[in-house]
């Protein structure tokens, strides 16, 4: 039975999973792969450079198993982490606009004019975020849906440490424009859940990583089906930058210099939690070269299927689960006695 949410209608996918942006991981082949097995894939912008920026596009449209449909989508990171200089966010959006992109996942706490920017020209926009203060602001500049990250997610969980139970309810309480809950979504009773709670559909990373298509290295799959969900760890507390990763030595190393740094200094830190070793890990399928993010979904990751797999048996799982719940409700006329 196909789904009808607001994340179906408005995007034309068949079963309301999205997979969110992934530095180093969300390259086309996966993206395109998403798309075609029903969801909606998207491809990192930050996973290139303005002057190529034309790659998700042209990539995308080179490979003939891209759905017909225009829908060729691109993620957008307006607030990335430190690095030496913002990169020129006004040219990424111009470029998005000029290749006739038609959805964009921002994120990041200063979108304002990235956001304006894409919806004159009509794009759907995606905004995740990790609070509601944020997720409100985002409904003012006119988002399409919120994408809901909750503390259990990989990556920048924020500083409130809100888990999704609590969070998803806040979203449907309070913002009034449709949702989707991300962060420790891997199966189709977790999707049941999320459309109980109220939103409209589910983003995942990490489960993404393990499947066929991912182009990440075979160990570091093999590596995420044999974790726990203990295994992993926040850091850069400290600088307000806290990031959900996988708990392996690199991570111990850099938590054990957080805490024990006298000065405070991120230079001291830096080494260990340094994007080049980390992409290196994808790439030479040493878990332990560097660090890399995962979120506590990673316990419930057992397999390396391919992306049409996992998204068939998410649509099963989630029908079955509501099916069950339903099952739970006495269906008898009440008694007149
Ligand atoms: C390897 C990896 C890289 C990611 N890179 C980014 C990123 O660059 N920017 C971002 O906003 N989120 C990033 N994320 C977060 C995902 O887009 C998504 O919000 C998150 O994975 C959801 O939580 P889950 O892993 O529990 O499904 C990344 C996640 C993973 C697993």
């Amino acid at each position: 039975m196909p789904f009808n949410t607001a994340l179906t209608r408005k995007l034309g996918i068949r079963v309301p999973v999205v997979q969110g942006g992934m530095q180093w991981v969300g390259y086309a082949e996966l993206a395109s792969a998403v798309s075609n097995a029903g969801g909606l894939g998207l491809v990192g912008l930050v996973l290139t450079h303005c002057a190529h920026s034309t790659y998700p596009r042209r990539s995308a449209q080179g490979n003939p198993t891209m759905p017909h449909h225009d829908q060729v989508p691109l993620r957008c990171q307006p607030d990335p982490p430190p690095r030496p200089g913002p990169p020129d966010y006004g040219a990424y959006a111009q470029v998005i606009i000029d290749e006739g992109i038609k959805i964009v996942e921002t994120a990041g706490n200063n979108p304002g004019p990235v956001i304006t920017q894409l919806k004159k020209a009509g794009i759907i926009i995606l905004h995740k975020c990790t609070t509601i203060r944020h997720a409100k602001s985002a409904v003012k500049l006119g988002v399409d849906f919120l994408s809901i990250d909750g503390f259990e997610c990989a990556g920048h969980v924020g500083e409130h440490d809100i888990t999704n139970f609590i969070l998803l309810s806040r979203a449907r309480q309070e913002l009034g424009v449709p949702f989707i809950a991300s962060g420790g979504f891997a199966d189709g009773q977790g999707l049941a859940a999320a459309l109980a709670l109220g939103a409209e559909g589910i983003n995942m990373g990490t489960r993404f990583m393990s499947t066929v298509e991912a182009p990440i290295h075979q160990k570091i799959k093999e590596a995420i089906v044999n974790a726990q969900e203990t295994d992993t760890a926040l850091v850069l507390r400290r600088w307000k930058n806290t990031s959900r990763l996988f708990a392996n030595q690199v991570t111990k190393d850099a938590l054990k210099v957080e805490k024990e740094s006298t000065t405070g200094e991120f230079s001291e830190i830096a080494p260990f939690v340094s994007g080049k070793r980390g992409r290196q890990v994808f790439l030479n399928g040493d878990k332990d070269y560097g660090v890399w993010t995962a979120g506590q979904v990673i316990g419930l990751i057992h397999d390396i299927p391919t992306c049409a797999v996992l998204l068939e048996r998410i649509e099963k799982e989630a029908l079955e689960a509501m099916n069950r719940t339903r099952s739970l409700f006495n269906d008898a006329p009440a008694s007149k006695l």
